[in-house]
């Protein structure tokens, strides 16, 4: 293997959420998910690994790998604590965080809505409420205002495809575990609607900002069988938010694994019937999208290695789905704006990275405008309905010490990052 060098001013970074690693979160959907009775969440988040707090060692940390961007997260729940009500105190622990992250040398790159709503907008039904986009679009201008001299990269939304898919078509165990395919719908349609409107109100706060959304996408692997419903559900999952971020300065790409789809027989006869009957669809989508697509562990030829997520082993699949990308939207700059994996061997992690970053190299050879690789996750954290248990890091976290070791799969990718080669 030949070493590979990427650009000069290649983003090289970790992601965060708010949610997930700041802790105390208390005012947000999330929050009461986790904690009602019957809860399908092992863990509740409780202090996460108390970013809020912590946030000057963690930047520290990683400026001290090498990287030179860090994405983060802030939080609606807290910024905008009741509707309208702006929150002056969580506006400036942002400001701080942020001057933090450009005191370390680090770019930050901001995501202004990760998942967790506040509490008020869930109440009105969240993303199935009619005035959802256009609240996130004034939380959204208001922020940017205030960040304005500090930060110039934005990602409106954080995979809105999961957040219909895993909320209201119940597939993940997400809030607010609606299960029917008219809320995934108009969830669906509500989440595209906003990030046609959020970016012009991003750039309308800051003309100069660089603005995109992220998407969840994977390289699926369809048998002649599944090929039909693989289709019908990346168009739903993934392309019309491509769609709808046609004129966004970057699309962000999320990438964990490869999904196969397999459908024999009279499955596959019976579901392309039901494709083109919309009432059928929507009897036999929801069962079938839970079996076929979203079985944690579905089954994979011999020999394939899974990740602690029950994922298959798969790092190259980023590659696969940026070209996607680029074959939908020429010329569209993108950014890895997530890759990672979890598991408690972390020389699997340095193999992950390696893998995903020929992968990248790959398409930038091929021409394909990429900007940056930001790996998931800086921290181990709360990987949302599955608690604690999966160790994302490239920085441990001790759970009862809240202990930060940097791992080597951490040096590794701040290695590469300040060289700007990957030895082959
Ligand atoms: C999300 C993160 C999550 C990660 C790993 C992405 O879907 O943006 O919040 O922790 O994947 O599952």
């Amino acid at each position: 293997m030949t070493d590979l060098v990427f650009p000069k001013d290649f983003l090289w970074g970790a992601a965060t959420a708010a949610h997930q690693v700041e802790g105390g979160n208390d005012n947000s959907d999330w929050w009461d998910w986790e904690l009602r009775p019957g809860t399908n969440c092992p863990d509740p988040s409780g202090i996460a690994c108390d970013h809020w707090n912590r946030y000057p060692e963690d930047i520290a940390l990683a400026a001290g790998l090498g990287l030179n961007t860090y994405r983060y997260s802030v939080e609606w729940a807290r910024l905008e604590p009741e509707e309208g009500v702006f929150d002056g105190a969580a506006l400036d622990h942002y400001l701080a965080m942020t001057d933090a992250v450009l005191a370390a040398g680090l770019i930050p790159m901001v995501t202004l809505y990760h998942f967790s709503l506040p509490r008020w907008l869930a109440r009105k039904g969240g993303w199935l409420a009619p005035d959802a986009p256009a609240l996130l679009a004034r939380f959204a201008g208001r922020v940017v205002r205030a960040l304005a001299g500090r930060v110039r990269w934005y990602c409106t939304i954080n995979e809105p495809g999961v957040v219909a898919f895993g909320g209201y078509l119940g597939a993940l165990g997400f809030p607010p575990g609606r299960l029917d395919m008219g809320s995934w719908d108009r969830a669906a349609a509500n989440l595209a609607a906003a990030i046609r409107l959020v970016t012009p109100a991003v750039k309308e706060a800051n003309p100069g900002a660089m603005v995109g959304f992220t998407n969840s996408m994977q390289e699926w692997e369809a048998d002649e069988g599944g090929r039909p419903f693989m289709e019908w559900l990346r168009h739903r999952n993934e392309d019309v938010f491509l769609a709808a971020a046609a004129d966004d300065d970057f699309v962000g790409v999320q990438t964990y694994t490869r999904v196969p789809v397999v459908l024999p027989g009279w499955q596959s006869v019976l579901l392309r019937g039901a494709l083109r009957v919309p009432a059928l669809i929507g009897m036999a989508a929801p069962p079938m999208i839970r079996k076929q697509a979203l079985d944690p562990n579905p089954p994979l030829p011999a020999g394939r290695r899974r990740t602690q997520m029950g994922y298959e082993f798969r790092p190259q699949a980023v590659g696969a789905t940026l070209r996607r990308v680029a074959a939908l939207l020429p010329g569209k700059p993108l950014i890895v704006t997530e890759h990672g994996i979890a598991t408690d061997d972390d020389a699997e992690r340095i193999e992950f990275i390696d893998g995903g970053l020929r992968a990248v190299h790959e398409e930038l050879d091929a021409g394909v405008p990429v900007l940056g690789y930001i790996h998931w996750s800086l921290l181990d954290n709360f990987e949302w309905a599955k608690g604690y248990s999966q160790r994302f890091g490239l920085i441990g976290v001790d759970r009862a010490t809240l202990a930060r070791t940097v791992r080597p799969s951490g040096r590794h990718l701040g290695e590469i990052a300040r060289t700007g080669r990957l030895l082959g």
